[in-house]
């Protein structure tokens, strides 16, 4: 297949691209590149540097499908600039879609968030339930699925609403709590927990790949919204997971992040899909990668800091 991947330069889509490229689809990626471009050279693989709100520079012509990842894609950033953040995740993602039905493209993939659920006692989070978003960031994540969704008579919407993505890529994110707690034990010797109690679902990077993959494979037999989510734990039992693949001391602090779901993914288990790797698969990626040289704790594995530097803040 032919398909446009918009921030296909980002932690995601750098696995996404060897991935889509490595099954022998030709792939163009259109991003702006805010942390960079580590996407290695391929003879099917084209990438265009641009912004998702100039629609009319956006290569959609001659795609079967795309899949949407550019977004401001955490709630610090989100909240660096409310109304930036609006225009990208929300505004362009009708812009795209519009044009996607203009040029014939069968399918749009869309990278949501399970954390539009916000706080949700209940045991199994379903697609179902009501949204609570909290942050300007699950706010862009909900609204942008209401706009998508009222184009399904004209085009295959399949919108995942993945949990937080754990282990490594190429544009390596560590502002993410898996590979955070894990760098922190490998780097420092210490983890410091906001709280500990929230429980957040998890999904290992190649696994939410495979959900994109699956989507495009299956086409409108699976449309609609999935949750990706397969390991509910606390934040304080991944500080102590992370212990296990180096040692540190865990410390405690207060936290005013108050999120707590747990994603039931049922929904696209009956689909077919199944996940193929864990947290404890992440960590020891993680562990084994630093240990090697070949990741650094750096700057530009936090998108806050990079954001931040970018914009003079
Ligand atoms: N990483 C996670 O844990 C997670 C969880 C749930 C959902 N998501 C969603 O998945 C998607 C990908 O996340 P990620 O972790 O790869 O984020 P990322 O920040 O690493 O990548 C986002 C990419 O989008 C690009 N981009 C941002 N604004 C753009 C614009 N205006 N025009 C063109 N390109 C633009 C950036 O340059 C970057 O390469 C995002 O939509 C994010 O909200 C991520």
């Amino acid at each position: 297949m032919r398909i446009l991947v918009t921030g296909g330069c980002g932690y995601v889509g750098s696995v996404l691209i060897q991935r889509l490229l490595k099954e022998g689809h030709a792939v163009t990626v259109y991003d702006i590149m805010w942390f960079g471009n580590y996407l290695s050279t391929h003879e099917n693989l084209a990438v265009v540097k641009g912004d998702v709100r100039d629609t009319e520079n956006v290569p959609m012509a001659g795609h079967d499908a795309i899949i949407h990842l550019a977004n401001v894609a955490n709630d610090p950033c989100a909240e660096i600039d409310s109304g930036l953040s609006w225009e990208v995740n929300v505004l362009a993602t009708m812009g795209l879609v519009e044009l996607a039905i203009e040029c014939g493209v069968k399918q749009f993939i869309y990278a949501s968030s399970g954390s539009v659920y916000g706080v949700k006692e209940e045991d199994q989070v379903t697609e179902d339930l009501s949204l609570v978003p909290i942050s300007d960031y699950n706010k862009t994540k909900m609204v942008s699925e209401r706009v998508l969704l009222s184009y399904e008579d004209q085009i295959t919407v399949q919108i995942a609403r993945p949990a937080t993505v754990c282990g490594l890529s190429p544009r390596m994110r560590l502002d993410l709590s898996v590979n955070m707690l894990t760098m922190q034990a490998l780097a420092r010797g210490k983890i410091t927990v906001f709280g500990g109690k929230q429980t957040r679902p998890n999904i290992h990077i190649e696994d939410l790949v495979g959900v994109y993959l699956h989507f495009l494979k299956e086409g409108d037999n699976v449309s609609g919204i999935y949750n990706a989510g397969f390991e509910n734990i606390t934040i304080m039992a991944i500080a102590e997971r992370a212990v296990e693949v180096a040692e540190a001391e865990i410390i405690v602090t207060e936290s005013n992040d108050p999120r707590s779901y747990r994603l039931s993914s049922q929904k696209l288990l009956d689909t077919g899909y199944r996940p193929q790797h864990s947290v404890a698969d992440a960590m020891r990626e993680i562990a084994a990668a630093y240990r090697s040289g070949e990741l650094q704790d750096t700057d530009g594995c936090y998108n806050i800091r990079t954001m931040k530097k970018a914009m003079s803040i």
